[in-house]
């Protein structure tokens, strides 16, 4: 037997994407439903980004739901780059006017499923099998496996903010997809510890021996990185060696304040650049990872999923509200302008940021030489600042 319901909406990925539109359109009366592969408390305990843009901080108070990113969340005003152990810091507030908050993805996405709970959103967890037809008909279909049945829904529109591995892209045929990709060779190590912070300010830093990234969640969480080989695994390093090799890559200053104890999450992401182009076919709209992914250096992932979800929002609630399409007929452009010029700043951060096993000692003084431009020219620190805390929606 197949279970049959319709929505306005299908939001296929409970995601920090998939929930943020289902909040928005909830909020202008337009019914969805979510559905994921996982559950609820698998999604939360996903560790990933930790800095949120002001437009995005701007679309989580428009959804209604800061309240606690605005008491927990830790405002901040410039981040160091450090390069063979010389330090230079962007002076983002100054430089821009804006700054950044640190406050973690885990937490966004228990604040927007505590809200869309609240509301009575409809979730289907732990889908399996999910397909997507008539996307090119006014009537769209969403197919899965639940608690071995078989479920159909039927809607409007298609929202796939699946992730980098989900069904939506892949439901877009082959000669209508076009994909830009570079494959980084090396990953990010990252831990997690309940000391403070080595620093109240972040540390991305280039050292002969590779990146290193000190982060935090909070006054008394902190969230480290270094670059590690590609086939590297973490249980080659012990807590012991990750603060040996992070003090050293940090430099003597920082790690004179380095706090260091048990982690209590380690694990290694690959670093990628992404783009598929269209955003749209027919009644499917791509928005976040399902479109596009950024290597992680500059923070813009979960920013950038964020800036398509306000642009996808606006475009289907004029519809519904006003039959006007303008904005959802022009969705697919607008957002990928500003997706290349965020895929630009990620890759030029990286390149400057990190030892790549090709490069010549040629290239090894081009970084340096960036470097030494960036710690004198305010004109290069202030196009850092304005990439990092967020180019403007359109
Ligand atoms: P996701 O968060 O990936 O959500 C997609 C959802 O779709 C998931 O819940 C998934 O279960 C579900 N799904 C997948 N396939 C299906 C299917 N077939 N059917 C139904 N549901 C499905 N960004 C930063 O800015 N800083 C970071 O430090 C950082 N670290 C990261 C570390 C890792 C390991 C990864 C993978 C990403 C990281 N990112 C980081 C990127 C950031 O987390 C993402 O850009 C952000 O999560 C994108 O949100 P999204 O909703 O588009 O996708
Ligand atoms: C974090 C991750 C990043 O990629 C980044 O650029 C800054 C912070 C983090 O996880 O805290």
């Amino acid at each position: 037997m197949t279970k049959k319901l319709n929505t306005s909406v299908c939001i296929i990925g409970a995601g920090p994407c998939g929930l943020l539109l289902s909040q928005l359109l909830a909020n202008a009366g337009i019914e969805s439903i979510v559905i994921d592969r996982k559950d609820r408390a698998y999604i939360e305990s996903r560790i990933r980004a930790g800095v949120l843009e002001q437009g995005t901080v701007a679309a989580l108070e428009e959804a209604g739901v800061a309240d606690r990113l605005h008491r927990e969340g830790l405002p901040h005003t410039g981040f160091d780059l450090a390069f063979d152990g010389d330090r230079h810091r962007i002076d983002i507030l100054a430089l821009t006017g804006k700054n950044v908050t640190v406050y973690g993805q885990t937490e966004v996405t228990k604040d927007l499923f505590d809200r869309r709970f609240a509301e009575g959103q409809k979730f289907h967890f732990n889908v399996e099998d999910v397909r997507l037809s008539d996307l090119k008909s006014d009537t769209s279909t969403v197919g899965f496996q639940q608690d071995g049945a078989t479920v159909e829904i039927t809607c409007d529109y298609i929202a796939g903010c699946d992730g980098f591995r989900g069904v939506s892209r892949q439901s877009i045929p082959s000669d209508v997809l076009k994909t830009f990709e570079r494959v980084y060779p090396f990953g990010w190590l990252g831990i997690m510890v309940e000391k403070p912070p080595v620093s109240h300010e972040l540390i991305y830093a280039n050292h002969a021996n590779g990146f290193a990234l000190a982060s935090m969640r909070s006054e008394t969480r902190s969230r480290y990185y270094l670059q590690c080989d590609l086939d590297d695994h973490v249980d080659n390093w012990s807590d012991e060696a990750f603060w040996e090799e992070l003090a050293l890559r940090l430099g003597p200053e920082a790690a004179a304040n380095l706090q260091t104890g048990p982690s209590f999450e380690k694990s290694i992401a690959p670093l990628r650049s992404f783009v598929a182009e269209p955003m749209r076919y027919g009644q499917l709209f791509l928005a976040g990872d399902a479109a596009h992914i950024v290597p992680p250096t500059g923070a813009k992932g979960l920013n950038l999923a964020v800036a398509d979800i306000r642009v996808l929002a606006r475009g289907l609630v004029e519809h519904y509200r006003s039959g006007n399409d303008q904005h959802i007929d022009t969705y697919s452009e607008t957002v990928l302008r500003r997706v290349w010029k965020v895929e630009r700043f990620s890759w030029q951060l990286s390149t400057l940021m990190h030892q790549f096993p090709e490069n010549s000692p040629f290239e090894k003084r081009m970084q340096r030489a960036e470097f030494d431009y960036l710690s004198q020219s305010e004109a290069a620190s202030k196009s850092i600042a304005e990439n990092y805390v967020g180019l403007p929606l359109e």
